[in-house]
């Protein structure tokens, strides 16, 4: 398995391929609430999970797990989302592994100090996963898509910060709001 950024206009549908297999026809998100303009942002990175080592892109049955990074939202964050994982691949490391890859061109891109703060919107029943990989679940669940959520933010830094100690997990003021209920200040990552 590895982790490659989308590069061509192929591999982005591939992306959206999964997502719709798993946001829309597993938990039954909106097509059109699914596939946003922040897809095309100029500062939105697509990845891809891939089955194969090779180095070639064999098309969307290569890709087991997809995710996307938003560049710095309206908290000053970047964000994670659309990250889903093959049903069949599940609990094996993939989604981890995926969100290494993220967090690391997080850090790459918009690291400051040798740390960057990601944030993301988490499916509360998607809580352990984030939590075993270091997100600190802040705030009240809220309504999105249907879906309760919670937000999180990872703080994450170079290896040579961490063992400087630089490294932690803060909780970050970022708030989101849930429709319906309340207004949204950004959308679904
Ligand atoms: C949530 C999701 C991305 C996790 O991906 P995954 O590949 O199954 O996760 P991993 O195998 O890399 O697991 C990493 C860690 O999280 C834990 N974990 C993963 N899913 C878990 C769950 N549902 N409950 C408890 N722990 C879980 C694993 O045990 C593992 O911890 P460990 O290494 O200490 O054992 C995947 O289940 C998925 O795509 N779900 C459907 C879409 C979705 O909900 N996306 C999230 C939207 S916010």
């Amino acid at each position: 398995m590895r982790v490659i950024l989308a590069t061509e206009p192929a591999h982005l549908d591939a992306a959206l391929a999964l997502r719709f297999v798993v946001f829309v026809g597993e938990q039954g998100v909106s097509p059109e609430g699914e596939r946003d303009a922040l897809d095309q942002a100029p500062d939105t990175v697509h990845f891809l999970a891939l089955s194969g080592e090779g180095p070639s892109f064999d098309g969307p049955g290569d890709v087991v797990g997809v995710g996307r990074l938003l560049g710095p939202r309206a908290d000053g964050h970047p964000h994670i989302g659309r990250v889903a994982i093959a049903r069949n691949q599940r609990r094996s490391g993939v989604g981890r592994a995926l969100m290494d890859a993220i967090e690391r061109e997080a850090l790459a891109r918009f690291g400051e100090g040798g740390a960057v703060t990601v944030a993301l919107s988490a499916q509360v029943q998607a809580i352990p996963f984030y939590e075993a990989i270091g997100y600190v679940i802040v705030g009240e669940p809220y309504l999105d898509e249907g879906i309760w959520h919670r937000d999180g933010t990872k703080v994450v830094s170079h290896p040579a910060a961490d063992a400087q100690g630089a490294s932690g997990i803060a909780p970050s003021d970022f708030a989101r709001r849930a429709p319906g209920q309340r207004r949204r200040r950004a959308p679904r990552a």
